[in-house]
């Protein structure tokens, strides 16, 4: 096929929802005014609600956060958007959305690209997969021009037993190469700027227990749940951060350089080596709840769901051995601190691009409110190198603009393998198992719990 006519139609499955408004429409438009979204393309909204394309375009306008500044290109990137009434769990809706595929293709003169985003509540991926599998949806087009692709966000699952079913129904309906699972941290440019620093400074060197005496990492937001109380309430915070982006940032930071060349797999194996239960003190692991939290919006009266969780890891490999490894996060606490903090047994010196570093005992790997690292000395002088810009945006939206880029593509690193998403599920059942026998720590908005 001429490549100038190859085309992408993009489809969003809960076209109206938090996430599309916030993240995917903002990201596609980001692309679209920086010319890269693929030449030929159509975005395909999919929903509950009765709109036509005309009335979605509005709702669009209305409600994507970077539409509001009336941007002149922004009626031109709505020409590229339509929409599909739908419901996820009438096969029907499913059968209209193909006939209008097809309708697009024809115009297209050509099978497009699909590339389906499931925009939806992790509770309906089954239902949506299931459906989506029984039309016919998830075939690529026969004669191997357009190949379709389905994108997942986190958590891919409630637990380990349903991320496995949802893996083994992935796993017969559509293959492995068609399937990205989204962990939008990855893309995060501290996490890059950190694996640079370690490679250029010789910080791996340092990186074991020999010279590191814990390791700290945080996803503390002073925002509450903002009004995504339905959603919120189902997953908790262990669920909504502590599964996949706080323990991403863990296998990340100290996955080996060593000769296994898959990321995936290298991140993988420090998961599945994490937390061995008996050499962990159950006195540390928190769960908290703020204060107000039950008055939300969609929030059940008597709901026991965590905004806070705090817990150690212990890791098996000899290397770890004996360093403090805690991982923590919530909502509606005193600050935004997001990041990994690396503290030192002795000072240790830095020989970085324009400066020398002498006695630093503590470094904190920012990515939140500012992507930076921080460099301590024993004085407690601080050193910050600025990261921003060293590798991609920080904020979510341009978060997902790098990984609808990549999805083109069809590069897999910045996304996560099934091994990864159900090595952090071990971990993560075991504190809530754990969490049966331990109290609900309330704590005032604004402050953490204690
Ligand atoms: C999302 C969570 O995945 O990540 C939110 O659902 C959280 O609750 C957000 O606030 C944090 O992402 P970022 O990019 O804003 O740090």
């Amino acid at each position: 096929m001429d490549n100038s006519k190859k085309a992408t139609t993009i489809i969003i499955l809960g076209a109206t929802g938090d996430l599309a408004r916030k993240k995917l429409f903002p990201a596609l438009f980001g692309l679209y005014k920086k010319d890269k979204l693929p030449k030929n393309m159509k975005v395909e909204g999919f929903s509950r609600r009765n709109f036509k394309s005309s009335d979605f375009r509005q709702f669009l306008i209305e409600n994507v956060p970077n539409f509001k500044d009336r941007d002149e290109k922004i009626t031109d990137f709505l020409n590229l958007v339509e929409y599909s009434e739908g419901k996820f769990d009438d096969p029907t809706s499913y059968e209209s959305l193909i006939n209008l595929l097809q309708k697009i293709d024809e115009k297209f003169g050509n099978c497009s690209d699909k590339l389906f985003h499931l925009a939806v509540s992790p509770a309906f991926y089954e239902l949506v997969l299931q459906n989506m599998h029984k039309t016919g949806l998830t075939l690529s087009c026969t004669d191997g021009t357009g190949k379709t692709k389905i994108i997942i966000e986190k958590p891919i699952g409630h637990d380990l037993k349903t991320a496995k079913e949802i893996h083994s129904l992935i796993n017969k309906i559509a293959t492995r190469d068609q399937i990205y699972e989204i962990d939008h941290y990855l893309t995060k440019e501290t996490l890059h700027a950190a694996k640079t620093l370690s490679e250029k400074e010789n910080l791996r060197k340092i990186w074991n227990n020999e010279h590191i005496e814990s390791i700290d990492i945080t996803l503390f937001e002073t925002k509450d749940i903002e009004g995504r109380g339905e959603f919120y309430d189902s997953l908790g915070a262990l669920r909504d951060v502590g599964q996949n982006h706080a323990l991403i940032v863990l296998s990340h930071m100290l996955q080996e350089n060593g000769a296994e060349k898959n990321v995936q797999k290298r991140r993988a194996d420090i998961l599945k080596n994490a937390l061995k239960l008996e050499a962990v003190a159950i006195k540390d692991i928190v769960r908290g709840q703020y204060i107000g939290y039950l008055k939300e919006k969609g929030v059940e009266n008597d709901s026991e769901t965590e905004t806070f969780f705090k817990f150690p890891v212990a890791l098996g490999d000899k290397k770890w051995e004996g360093v403090k490894i805690t991982v923590a996060g919530g909502k509606g606490l005193s600050k935004n601190e997001v990041g990994v903090k690396v503290i030192f047994k002795k000072p240790e010196t830095f020989k970085l691009e324009s400066k020398h570093l002498t006695d630093i005992k503590e470094i904190l790997f920012r990515i939140q409110p500012e992507p930076e690292a921080i460099f301590t000395d024993k004085t407690d002088k601080k050193e910050v190198i600025n990261l921003k810009g060293k590798t991609y945006q920080g904020h979510s939206s341009e978060s997902y603009e790098k990984l609808f880029l990549e999805v083109f593509k069809g590069n897999e690193d910045l996304f996560v393998s099934e091994e990864e998403v159900e090595a952090s599920w071990v971990i993560v059942d075991q504190i809530h198992e754990i969490w049966t026998k331990l109290p609900l720590i309330k704590y005032e908005k604004g402050k953490f719990p204690n």
